[in-house]
């Protein structure tokens, strides 16, 4: 099988934001508890933070990280999260039917992103709580000193204000599994209120507004629509949220998904630009694809989850090989709309539905899907280049026209990088690529890593890694002309330089 790529310095779609490589941490299952916090672990450092796990979490070097959640978030006191730990209330959390004990907080939280290299994507409850709430801690957070809420900051031990940039104007709010669900009208409104006194209290920050859960939402469409004719003037972000399943067992369909995520994104920017076009606006807003990733192998054991009990194994996915190709699409996708996708994370980041696992007391390891992320994150930064690509095409249960070839080239200036990200979504036969490539004079082959294992339901433990990235021997640069050979069904990144 063939695939054929043109790629051009000067055909350029977009930089990539790099916020684009961001991640998810809410206070589910064994994310925070057993996951970044264990204390008494021998890897944690003195404030039971899991050094093997930030030493993971810094390979795939994500620069924000989105938090308290989710669903959670919206039934979330913040202020019993922070102060003395001991005065701390445990709640119920009725998002995921568990006890919270807010031993980790805001506080907390920020000081684990800085030991990771990473920053805080802050989401405010907008279910049981408001604008009210939210501004405060816009206040606690930001405000450098002087008043009641910066002060009590203060108080807690963290003089410099955190200065927070991103905020998430609650969470999936269309979704009637939503702690207090709001029509579009009555989200609305307190999201434009809310986003007024936060913007406010710190005119620095910008604002995500709750887009639909997904795009098979009965209201998908209208509700964006509805939701911007309140909030555009005062937001810079709308969130988009896709999980893709398999649970048919369908890999064809499957490795096609990523075709619905490109369609949901042109859709959503079609939707912001017609309610700039409406209000004769020179503001553009931008997409945040807050949460994406593969979820459905841990649907049925969750339903069996006793309630009620600090950090359950909740929503612990293992992931196969087809999951890391999907996972590989869906980074392509986001990578190819960077011009209008400027924030994403990919949901969520340790232990539930994630690519780095623990084991309580016991080692942390990498999931199948951590490969194509890190290599996106530490590759994908630069300007996306426009490629046209041919390959053949297939048609499957749900889509059609899926090519075989799945493939976008990130052009890093700054370091005279090139990288080719490819998925051969063939699961039989290995893909002859054929790239041409304009206008890298003096550019050479450097690496062509693959990620492959003929068994497509093959998956990590923490005994080993059956799936793990294998340079392989078969490109060449000849002149302007790459050749590369793609296994069936693996992830590749193709890498050249100076
Ligand atoms: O990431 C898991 C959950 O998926 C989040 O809490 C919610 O926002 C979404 O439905």
């Amino acid at each position: 099988m063939k695939g054929k790529m043109t790629i051009h310095h000067e055909f350029s779609i977009g930089e990539v934001d790099k916020r684009i490589y961001g991640s998810f941490i809410e206070h589910l299952g064994r994310a925070v508890y057993g996951g970044i916090y264990e204390p008494g672990h021998h890897e944690s450092d003195e404030r039971g933070f899991r050094k093997d796990v930030i030493g993971l979490v810094r390979e795939l070097d994500v620069p924000i990280v989105r938090y308290p959640g989710g669903n959670f978030v919206s039934g979330y006191n913040w202020e019993d999260g922070v102060g003395p730990v001991e005065k701390r209330p445990v709640r119920q959390d009725l998002a995921w039917m568990a006890l919270e004990p807010n031993q980790i907080g805001t506080n907390e939280f920020i000081e684990w992103t800085r030991r990771a290299g990473s920053e805080v994507m802050m989401a405010v409850n907008l279910g049981t709580r408001g604008p009210d709430a939210a501004r405060n801690l816009v206040e606690y957070c930001n405000f450098p000193r002087g008043t009641a809420w910066s002060d009590l900051r203060r108080s807690h031990g963290c003089e410099a204000p955190h200065n927070i940039k991103l905020w998430c104007l609650g969470n999936e709010m269309d979704g009637p599994w939503q702690i207090c669900r709001r029509t579009a009208a009555e989200y609305g409104r307190i999201a434009a209120e809310a986003a007024k006194v936060m913007k406010w209290a710190d005119p620095s920050i910008e604002l995500v507004a709750c887009g639909s859960s997904n795009d098979q939402m009965p209201s998908f469409g209208n509700w964006e629509s509805e939701v911007l004719d309140h909030v555009y003037d005062q937001v810079d972000y709308i969130s988009l949220h896709l999980y893709f399943g398999n649970r048919d067992n369908d890999t064809p369909n499957f490795l096609g998904k990523s075709l619905e995520m490109d369609s949901f994104i042109r859709t959503v920017t079609g939707i912001c630009d017609l309610a700039k076009a409406k209000r004769r606006s020179k503001k553009t807003v931008n997409l945040s694809f807050d949460e994406w990733n593969v979820w459905f192998h841990s649907k049925d054991a969750d339903e069996k989850i006793e309630k009620w009990t600090v950090a359950p194994s909740q929503l612990e996915d293992i992931y196969t090989m087809e999951d890391a190709l999907v996972a590989g699409c869906m980074l392509i996708t986001l990578i190819k709309n960077a011009d209008r996708v400027r924030v994403a994370c990919l949901a969520q980041l340790v232990n539930v539905i994630a690519p780095i696992m623990t084991e309580k007391g016991g080692k942390a390891w990498r999931q199948s899907i951590f490969y194509p992320f890190m290599h996106a994150s530490k590759y994908g930064r630069g300007t996306v280049l426009h490629c046209p690509a041919t390959s053949e095409k297939y048609d499957s249960r749900e889509y059609s026209d899926i090519p075989y070839l799945e493939t976008v080239a990130v052009h890093d200036q700054t370091r005279d990088a090139l990288t080719i990200f490819a998925v051969n979504r063939n699961l039989a036969e290995p893909m002859e690529l054929e790239a041409d490539i304009y206008g890298f004079a003096g550019y050479r082959f450097l690496e062509h890593i693959i990620l492959h294992n003929p068994d497509i339901h093959a998956v990590n433990s923490p005994h080993g890694e059956k799936i793990k990235p294998i340079p392989s021997a078969s490109g060449k640069l000849e002149g302007s002309r790459l050749d590369v050979s793609l296994p069936p069904a693996s992830w590749n990144v193709i890498r050249l330089g100076k």
